[in-house]
């Protein structure tokens, strides 16, 4: 490409329009001078035209598939609900387009395994959201593994407590490994390069809701995750903390440790008659506000540059795979093999 062709802001549209889209769609339209909002797609009868309006995009559609055949469209960035994301890709990636798919690519390996060849065949950018690897201190932390600072692997933690207030109603079954976990078993990979997961135990409960426990609610889960080179992995979440919403991290290795968020709001500390405290974080869209515009950034310079997208699909069929296996081990009651799930 030449640099006039580089520096052209590129044309993305967005394809769902709901809470992670709308932040997503202002990261496109304003906060990124790579990108260009170029249209909004959602089903919701006035959402698209809502949010379009409001970010000054192109157009506005109820159907993904007139994105798909825009011709101001370069790429889209997918934000609908997560049993839609494997046929979007496949979609958008037949009809030429760059894409971004939020967490989870798919719910099922095979379907992962459709939008993976879907963007091959078409020979596009796959990006998957892993946000946090984009988070000033996690990819710090990694430098550390890179550099060999952090020297090999030994123990590797990453939690994530949620804000509580969901309506356990509309919790599916394995939400907490697909949807949430899953962001822990990425970076459990993230923190232990070139490493892969071969075994998971996983235990959960209904603790925040338990009168929905026999109508299979898990809120509550704490995963072991065994890795090929020895490593040993732990993921844990839960959907209500009381201080707002946690993501922690830590990689301990040969050489030293190297421990990721600490959830404060500011670097202030009010002392007083009680003693110390700090305010906390509130959402994940404040705690990790730098991480969600660095991945569309991230994904922008890919399709740019024509260069693969750090964080693609084979990480995201590699962390359904830890999910399932984690499902599997508490309906089973015992550890499960990735090689169980993945067959
Ligand atoms: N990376 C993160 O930290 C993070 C945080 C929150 C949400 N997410 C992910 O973002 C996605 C959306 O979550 P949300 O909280 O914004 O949900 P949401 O329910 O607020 O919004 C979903 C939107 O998608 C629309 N939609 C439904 N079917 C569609 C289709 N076929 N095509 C296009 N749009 C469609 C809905 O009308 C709705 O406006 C999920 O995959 C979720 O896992 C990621």
């Amino acid at each position: 490409v030449s640099s006039i062709e580089a520096s052209r802001p590129v044309g993305v549209a967005l394809i769902g329009s709901g809470r992670m889209g709308a932040y997503h769609g202002a990261t496109l339209g304003q906060r990124l001078p790579g990108a260009r909002l170029a249209a909004v797609a959602d089903p919701a009868p006035g959402a698209a035209e809502t949010l379009a309006a409001a970010l000054g995009a192109g157009a506005a559609y109820t159907d993904p598939a007139e994105a798909f055949s825009d011709p101001a469209v370069e790429a889209v960035v997918i934000a609908a609900p997560a049993r839609f994301h494997a046929d979007l890709v496949v979609a958008a990636a037949g009809a030429g387009k760059a894409v971004f798919c939020e967490k989870p690519m798919g719910l099922q390996l095979a379907d992962i395994d459709r939008a993976i060849d879907a963007a091959r065949t078409a020979g596009v950018v796959l990006q998957v959201g892993f946000n946090r690897r984009f988070a000033a201190d996690w990819a710090a932390a990694r430098a550390l593994l890179d550099d060999g600072t952090l020297g090999t692997p030994r123990l590797v933690r990453s939690v994530t407590r949620d804000p509580g207030g969901f309506d356990p109603s509309r919790v599916a079954p394995g939400t907490i490994f697909n949807e949430t976990l899953i962001h822990d078993f990425d970076a459990l990979r993230f923190l232990n390069p070139g490493a892969e997961a071969v075994e998971v135990y996983a235990t959960a409960d209904a603790l925040v809701e338990p009168e929905w426990r026999d109508k299979g609610l898990l809120d509550t889960a704490v995963v072991t995750v065994r890795f090929d080179n020895g490593a040993v992995g732990v993921a844990e979440a839960c959907f209500e903390a009381t201080y707002g919403y946690d993501v922690r991290g830590e990689v301990f290795g040969s050489g030293g440790m190297a421990t990721m968020g600490d959830g404060r709001r500011t670097g202030m500390v009010f002392s007083g008659p009680v003693g110390r405290a700090v305010d906390t974080v509130r959402s994940d869209q404040e705690l990790l506000a730098g991480a969600y515009a660095a991945e569309l950034a991230a994904f922008v310079d890919a399709v740019h540059g024509g260069t693969p997208a750090t964080v693609g699909g084979e990480d995201a069929r590699a962390a359904l795979a830890i999910a399932l296996a984690a499902a599997e081990s508490v309906r089973a009651g015992r550890p499960v093999r990735i090689e169980e799930v993945s067959k």
